[in-house]
């Protein structure tokens, strides 16, 4: 992937969200994991990159192509060219798992309804949710409306696919569900950025790993050298108390 921000600031009301993010991820890094703890501004940095959060400032730059803010048609671009999983986008009710998929591929994408219920489809038979194809989000467990809802993030291909906390509200054997499936595709070749307070996962399926806390990139690099030889304090002092249990 390759995705840099720099000088990024946003605020909500008394709260500096983002205070001054700068980083730079190219190369063969294809998962790029945010983490930290509560309201260090993992939601808010993930939303700015997926164009769903207008910065106060700062430059960002996905793929190669600088975001332009100030344009409602370039960011709408910008979020038909990639993928979400945001916990407040949830599945639509009254939808059939099927519907949920194709109804996106129709209206934000503009294929044809044929195409768009073949596209389903397929992404219900990649994930294995061909037989839960015609089932409302209510029958269905939450590991896989979960699923569902990747089904249907990445059901366009999209170039980067970002997930807020695809875990939470899951119970562990769920967790277990959803996080195969992240490490499915990340194998596939899809490139993925996603927060998640599931540190043990993070260390498996992370190239990088990005520590945010009180709006800014404390420390970032590889797994190995964020989980074993992380040098800010409070780098060390959050995951002493996250790996503890
Ligand atoms: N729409 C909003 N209005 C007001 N404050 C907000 C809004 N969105 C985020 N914030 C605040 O910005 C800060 C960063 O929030 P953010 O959701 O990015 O944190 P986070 O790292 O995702 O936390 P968590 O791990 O709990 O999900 C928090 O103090 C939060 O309360
Ligand atoms: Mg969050």
């Amino acid at each position: 992937m390759k995705v840099s921000a720099s000088g990024l600031y946003k605020r909500f009301g008394e709260t500096q969200a983002l205070d001054g993010i700068d980083f730079d991820v190219a190369g063969d890094i294809s998962v790029l994991v945010l983490i930290g703890p509560s309201g260090g501004g993992k939601s808010t940095l993930l939303k700015v990159l997926g164009g769903l959060e207008i910065p106060d400032r700062g430059i960002v730059s996905v793929s190669g192509e600088e975001m332009n803010f100030s344009s409602e048609l370039s960011l709408l671009e910008h979020r038909r060219r990639n993928g979400f999983l945001f916990q407040s986008f949830n599945l639509f009710p009254h939808k059939s798992a099927l519907a949920n998929i194709a109804l996106p591929l129709e209206k934000v994408h503009g294929l044809s309804p044929s195409v768009a219920h073949d596209r389903a489809i397929a992404a219900l038979e990649r994930f294995e949710l061909t037989e839960h194809a015609a089932k409302f989000p209510a029958q269905l467990s939450g590991g896989q409306q979960q699923r569902v809802a990747i089904a249907r993030a990445i059901a366009h291909g999209p170039g980067l696919l970002f997930l807020d906390e695809p875990t939470s509200a899951l119970d562990p054997e769920m967790t277990a569900e959803v996080l195969d499936l992240i490490a499915e595709l990340k194998k596939g070749g899809q490139d993925i950025v996603l927060s998640t307070h599931e540190m043990g996962f993070a260390r498996q399926v992370a190239d990088e790993v990005a520590f945010l806390t009180e709006g800014k990139i404390a420390e970032i690099g590889n797994a190995a050298k964020i989980f074993e030889s992380g040098e800010d304090p409070r780098l060390r002092q959050f995951l002493s108390r996250v790996m503890r249990y």
